[in-house]
């Protein structure tokens, strides 16, 4: 109530508590190679307004085939760290798990772990649709999972032609925005298709993607942007604080 009191410092809290896409888990994939960078990472994030992470390693055939048995004491390990430091955020992981033959090997398993409530975060290959890719999330849907999927903004095959998104979003697929879309970090088409999905009611998740500090600094300017300040008067609401209660 007093803020206008406080000298703000940092950027502006981000618009969400929990972040539902980042690669913080240390050296299981593209992301964080080691312990002390994601704390780091984390440090920034908590100074965001961030106090819930579900960590979410990349998942990908032949790249980064990870299974619980690399990703489980790599977080464990983080934990670690984390219980030693005065950084609030309660820790968990899920994966980004790319539509591919290792997930369906995975998920044949049962080594997928989904987010809470069965929230499940899927990802595309970036150079065309899976084949099939209706019939495997109705699939996972008749399992019990409510797909997510990753970023569908980034995705090129999908700028052009954007009533393929709202087939998807009809059909009760999620969709997880980047903030770094929103950013402008990966040009403009993609921050124009984020801000599109936004006004059209269809990003039900907002996820930082975060792999390392230059990504952390250009979400600090978004933060600190115009942009972000319409975002927030806009009033929309993201999923990410109530849907894993
Ligand atoms: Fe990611």
């Amino acid at each position: 109530m007093f803020n206008f009191l406080k000298k703000s410092k940092g950027p502006r809290p981000m618009i969400v508590s929990t972040d539902v896409h980042c690669h913080i888990v240390p050296g299981v994939d593209d992301g964080s190679p080691n312990t002390d960078t994601s704390m780091e990472l984390m440090e920034r994030m908590a100074s965001w307004g961030i106090n819930r992470i579900i960590a979410t390693p990349h998942m990908t055939l032949d790249t980064f085939e990870n299974t619980p048995d690399i990703l489980d004491p790599a977080l464990a390990e983080l934990h670690e760290a984390l219980d030693r430091s005065d950084i609030d955020i309660e820790l968990s992981r899920t994966a980004e798990h790319r539509i591919d033959d290792f997930f369906f090997q995975q998920l044949e398993k049962g080594a997928i772990v989904p987010y809470p409530n069965n929230y499940l975060l899927v990802e595309n290959s970036f150079v065309q649709e899976p084949w099939g890719l209706d019939r495997t999330l109705f699939d996972l849907k008749l399992r019990g999972y409510k797909p997510v999927m990753a970023h569908p903004e980034r995705f090129m095959y999908y700028q052009e032609g954007r009533e393929r998104y709202q087939q998807l979003h009809q059909a009760g697929n999620l969709f997880q925005v980047n903030v770094l879309s929103l950013a402008g970090y990966y040009g403009k088409s993609t921050k124009q298709t984020a801000e599109w999905l936004i006004e059209n009611h269809m990003a039900d998740f907002l996820g930082t993607d975060l792999h390392h500090h230059r990504h952390a600094d250009a979400i600090e300017e978004y933060l600190e942007s115009k942009d972000y300040r319409k975002l927030l008067d806009s009033g929309v609401k993201f999923k990410n604080d109530t849907a894993f209660l």
